[in-house]
């Protein structure tokens, strides 16, 4: 909080000031980036953009739900960085110089978002990394496994192309280099699907966009032929829109089986629908869960490994307290068991008019 808002906030409410220290624990007043011992924290939540879905629909409003259970004197600071490395180092910098007591991050891009994460750090802010493991010296992480995500993917991609010709050929559409997830989703997709299936073309898409891999994907048809495409690797679900979009605007039928992640309503309806094979679902609520304890726990100045009990080793070697989380594939048989059944989603919300007999056969009902 800044020092004019903090003094005027806390000459008015003594009271509750008082109250909220006792709440927070005995370690409230030596957070490492308070610069005054009755000052309530502030955590900063900083998202990537809002070209996927799930960061503002679903980690935004989790988060700070959590932080507020968790810590109710807390303040959060929300930024969306739009998917601009410059935006995301500016409003580092600005949370910096606001003095927040911890940094919740999601990089824009891992490498450039090093030199900002050392910044904080030599502020005495810590900064955790939420779901991607950005660079420089992170005091904490919480993610998924991404080769395992990559894995399932793989695995559920051959499945759905199981009845087709051993010689299958599929399109790879990849996700941003520079998000360090996107390499181990590659990286676990490839062990599975190297020497099982033809790679006829892989792509890198620029910012996650689903316009980038429509394009990508008019590009694979004209070069490989409509009918020559027996399986898409879309390392998300708006890779999939984009996927699909081109080959239905071809005129492909069947749609071959997609793969996808995130679970984004729209997909689990194309799910549903029998145009997108796959999801990888990696429950939002546990992972907000762990990332609003890791922030809290940091801006009290506590230590991570009461929270985190897994550590992930950084580029430099250094081991940085972390929760690894399990993702789980959604196909159509499972959508009630898991998103349905964890409240992602109602059935309400996926069967829209149009669906409902799909929405019967999956169990919908
Ligand atoms: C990854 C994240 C995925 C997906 C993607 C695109 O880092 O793990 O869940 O959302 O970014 O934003």
């Amino acid at each position: 909080m800044k020092a004019f808002i903090r003094d005027a906030v806390v000459a008015v409410t003594a009271v509750s000031a008082a109250l909220a220290l006792t709440a927070c624990g005995p370690n409230t007043a030596t957070g490492p980036g308070r610069d005054n011992a009755d000052d309530a924290p502030t955590i900063a939540v900083l998202l990537p953009d809002a070209i996927t879905a799930r960061w503002e629909t679903q980690d935004g409003p989790l988060l700070e739900e959590k932080i507020k259970k968790l810590c109710e004197e807390c303040t959060v600071e929300h930024a969306n960085a739009k998917g601009e490395v410059a935006l995301q180092q500016q409003q580092m910098d600005s949370m910096i110089s606001k003095g927040v007591d911890a940094i919740l991050l999601v990089a824009v891009d891992g490498r450039s978002l090093a030199a900002s994460v050392r910044k904080a750090d030599e502020a005495g802010i810590p900064v955790i990394a939420y779901d991607r493991l950005a660079g420089g010296p992170i005091a904490g992480h919480v993610s998924f496994d991404g080769e395992q995500v990559g894995r399932l993917q793989g695995t559920s991609l051959l499945q759905g192309m199981a009845s087709r010709a051993p010689d299958d050929q599929i399109v790879m559409m990849n996700g941003d280099p520079s998000d360090p997830n996107a390499a181990l989703f590659k990286k676990g997709a490839l062990s599975v699907l190297t020497g099982r299936v033809k790679i006829g073309k892989s792509y890198d898409t620029h910012q996650w966009r689903a316009e980038v891999a429509h394009m990508n994907m008019t590009g694979a048809i004209a070069a490989l032929g409509a009918g020559n495409i027996d399986g898409v690797y879309a390392a998300n679900d708006s890779l999939a829109a984009g996927s699909i979009s081109a080959l239905r605007a071809n005129k492909v039928a069947p749609i071959p089986p997609v793969t996808g992640q995130d679970a984004e309503l729209a997909a689990v309806r194309r799910i549903v629908a029998g145009r997108q094979y796959m999801t990888v679902y990696k429950p939002f609520a546990p992972e907000a869960a762990s990332g609003a304890a890791l922030a809290v726990a940091a801006a009290r100045g506590e230590n991570l490994g009461k929270v985190a009990e897994d550590t992930v080793t950084a580029r430099d070697g250094t081991k940085i307290a972390a929760v690894m989380l399990t993702p789980l594939a959604v196909t159509a048989d499972n959508i009630k068991d898991t998103l349905v059944k964890d409240g992602v989603y109602t059935v309400r919300q996926i069967c829209a008019p149009g669906l409902w007999a799909a929405c019967g056969k999956a169990g919908l009902t």
